[in-house]
């Protein structure tokens, strides 16, 4: 199959591409830079004959379509985070709700049928993670993406899936309000001090899993409009410092200030209902990977 991915160059873009160039896809990306320094040091170099690289935005229908077409899966990643979002919440609505319309436009166009999106954990507002309540414009924008893409399946049957991961971390998270475990990780590869800007707990979803899932939600869509929570491993964030600790013992990694704003604790069974093989990597062993890959 050739599958687009929207955001490509971003941090899931360059796992999701890696899993789906190891299962023999080939990968279109498509995202508002170029810059592919973060893309080449995860999805490797070697893959570049299996690899399309568009530059567009989101925002622009046109260069959406032109994306898209072609390709039998999408995999739609581009969008800005809770930063960006906060601070300009009509530029966030642009991209991450009508740039979400746009793909799913160009979907009906080209006669695309399976489309794997990002929403997030932040649909949730902080005491339940069961019913959306977003608590930050990104986590409205994420909702309203879901009852579209569940009117995309009632008007057109287009399928979809939906993933709301908490906090997503190993090599290459550099951005965003829960890039901070990852970014002790690589402090703590790098003899450098840091300290995590959150407390409380979350789910911690290690990248590859994700991009996993991302993959096969794309190559194998199931009928309906689904919107799925990740919950990695459950930790409090006092575990993630001792989990970086256990690798590197002498790091100086603390954490301190207010607790995320949405709930962590969530329910993943509906997933593994529809995608029962998912793999999940301990804390311990995405905190190892994620320091060897700083060291090296
Ligand atoms: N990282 C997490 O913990 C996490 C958690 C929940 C949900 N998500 C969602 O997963 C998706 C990917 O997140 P990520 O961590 O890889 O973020 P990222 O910032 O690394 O990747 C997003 C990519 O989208 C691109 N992009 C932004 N605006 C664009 C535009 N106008 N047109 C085209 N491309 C544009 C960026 O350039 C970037 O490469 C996002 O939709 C995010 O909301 C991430």
């Amino acid at each position: 199959m050739r599958v687009l991915i929207t955001g490509g160059l971003g941090f899931i873009g360059a796992w999701t591409a890696r899993v789906l160039f190891e299962q023999g896809h080939d990968v279109r990306t498509f995202d508002v830079h170029a810059e592919r320094a973060l893309f080449d040091a995860i999805a490797g170099d070697t893959h570049s004959r299996q690899v399309e690289h568009r530059t567009g935005d989101i925002t622009d229908p046109a260069a959406v379509d032109a994306a898209v077409d072609g390709c039998d899966g999408v995999v739609h990643l581009a969008a800005v985070l809770i930063p960006t979002a906060r601070k300009d919440p009509l530029l966030g609505a642009r991209i991450n709700v009508l740039g979400t319309l746009h793909v799913f436009e160009a979907a009906k166009r080209a006669g695309v049928r399976g489309i794997a999106y990002a929403s997030s954990a932040a649909v949730f507002g902080a005491h339940d993670g069961i019913h959306p309540e977003p608590r930050t414009h990104y986590g409205a924008y994420k909702a309203c993406n879901e009852g579209n893409a569940r009117a995309y399946w009632d008007d057109v049957g287009i399928r979809s899936v939906g993933l709301r991961p908490s906090t997503v971390y190993g090599p290459g998270r550099e951005i965003g309000v829960t890039a901070d475990p990852t970014l002790a990780m690589r402090a703590a590869a790098e003899g450098q001090p840091y300290t995590i800007r959150f407390t409380g707990a979350t789910g911690m979803d290690y990248v590859e899993d994700v991009a996993r899932i991302f993959a096969r939600a794309a190559t194998d869509t199931p009928d309906g409009a689904h919107a799925f929570s990740l919950q990695g491993q459950l930790a409090r964030i006092d575990e993630v410092v001792a989990a970086i600790r256990a690798e590197v013992p002498d790091s100086q990694v603390r954490a301190e200030g207010p607790e995320l704003m949405f709930a962590a604790e969530l329910d993943e069974a509906p997933l593994h209902a529809v995608f029962p093989d998912v793999h999940r990597t301990p804390l311990a062993e995405g905190t190892r990977k994620t320091i060897e890959f700083y060291r090296t």
